[in-house]
């Protein structure tokens, strides 16, 4: 073993949740630095379900910046990566500068060795990126003993992930400046606000690979006259309604205000040139089955949001989940067992009265949904203390998993 090895190894994991926006981000204004032509509420789901977790290490021996993700190895020099690092190093050099107590010159210097995982398939087509880029910057910042504001260095990565460094209801305030250093996210209500409503994410069976988000906005911007209307009269109102909705713990109002926002911006997709789908015949079939069941008991009672592909997540109170579960077993049966049909928090089973399968009145689609992650608001990112729980080992590098 060469003798640098023995080189002390500076080392922080952390974890950072995925985001589900309820006014969605679709735009940008600058590309470079990530500004948005328009601001953004989320939910930050639960880190038990659904996480990234970051493992990053520092040491003088290593020989260059390295990052593994999910396994395998990949490119280093990624752009938007490199922002994330000069950002976290410049304002870590800064700190040390203006006298903070922070890093040495020494350590400044040294590589950076990251390793990355998820705790849900990609295949699952949730937005992995957020929680990656968010766990990415959080992590970094430990590590070079930055802290304060890193919403903006977060959004530098992926423009969704500046919402999941806080837990709870997360508003992404697009900012004025040229800069963007005021387009940073801000907490709206704790995790803990509104412990009654759950998140239900049906995964749609697997088609094809749509259109990335990064890609899609681009060619919305420059083709769809009802984004630029959407941006310019409609998001500023829809935004403080969904302030007041959140706060009042209003479902009504919420779930209204998710939906309408979710269908504009599919809207928006099929209004850009040439047109994106990112709704299938499945996720077709769940708006009707919501729009229906809500209908029937002429309340309100689920709403669902689609990001950039099939997938649905459903709000809905607690006392209503047994109920729509069920019912969406039955609209769309699959082989699997219940217990790998339904994936995290449990849901009771309940029977379905003819009544209510009568008056959803739907042609059920076999094999339509893999599974549900079954989950609820929960907190920002998190420092993991226990070192076994570590990705990389003590060499600084990824540890075998058997
Ligand atoms: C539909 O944040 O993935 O999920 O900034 O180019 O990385 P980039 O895009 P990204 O876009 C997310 C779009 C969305 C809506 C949302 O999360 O607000």
């Amino acid at each position: 073993m060469p003798e640098n090895n023995k080189e002390k190894i500076n080392m922080v994991t952390c974890t950072a949740p995925v985001n589900i926006a309820v006014i969605k981000y679709w735009g940008k204004r600058n590309e470079e630095l990530i500004l948005p032509i328009n601001s953004s509420l989320s939910v930050t789901l639960h880190q038990d379900q659904l996480k990234t977790t970051t493992t990053i290490a520092t040491s003088r021996s290593f020989q260059e910046d390295r990052i593994w993700l999910n396994g395998k190895e990949e490119d280093i020099t990624h752009p938007r990566l490199q922002s994330c690092l000069r950002e976290i190093r410049r304002l870590a050099r800064k700190r040390r500068n203006d006298g903070e107590i922070g890093l040495d010159s020494a350590s400044l210097s040294h590589k950076v060795h990251i390793c990355s995982v998820n705790n849900f398939p990609t295949a699952a087509g949730l937005a992995s990126s957020a929680a990656g880029f968010a766990c990415l910057v959080y992590t970094l910042a430990r590590v070079f003993g930055v802290e304060g504001e890193l919403s903006g260095i977060a959004r530098q990565g992926s423009g969704s992930a500046c919402r999941s460094m806080y837990g709870g209801f997360v508003q992404w305030i697009m900012g004025k400046k040229d800069d963007g250093k005021d387009s940073l996210a801000q907490q709206v209500a704790t995790e803990t606000h509104w412990p009654e409503l759950r998140i239900l994410v049906l995964v749609a069976s697997a088609e094809r690979k749509p259109i990335g988000s990064t890609s899609g906005m681009q060619t919305s911007v420059q083709t769809s006259c009802l984004l630029q209307h959407r941006a310019e009269s409609i998001v500023t109102g829809r935004m403080a309604d969904m302030i007041e909705a959140v706060r009042k713990r209003d479902f009504t109002a919420f779930a209204e205000l998710t939906m309408k926002d979710s269908n504009q911006f599919h809207a928006t997709c099929l209004d850009t040139y040439p047109p994106i789908f990112y709704l299938s015949s499945v996720s077709q079939q769940v708006i009707s089955l919501v729009h229906r069941y809500n209908r029937h008991y002429e309340e309100t009672r689920v709403a669902y949001t689609f990001d950039a592909g099939p997938n649905a997540v459903i709000f809905i109170l607690q006392q209503h989940v047994p109920e729509f579960v069920q019912l969406v077993q039955h609209f769309f049966p699959s082989d699997t067992n219940r217990g790998q049909f339904i994936k995290g928090l449990p849901v009771n089973s309940v029977s379905l009265s003819e009544d209510l399968k009568q008056a959803i009145g739907l042609e059920p689609m076999s094999k339509g949904i893999s599974y549900i992650i079954s989950t609820k608001v929960g907190p920002g990112p998190c420092v993991v203390e226990d070192s076994t729980l570590y990705l990389l080992g003590s060499d600084g590098f990824p540890k075998k998993t058997a």
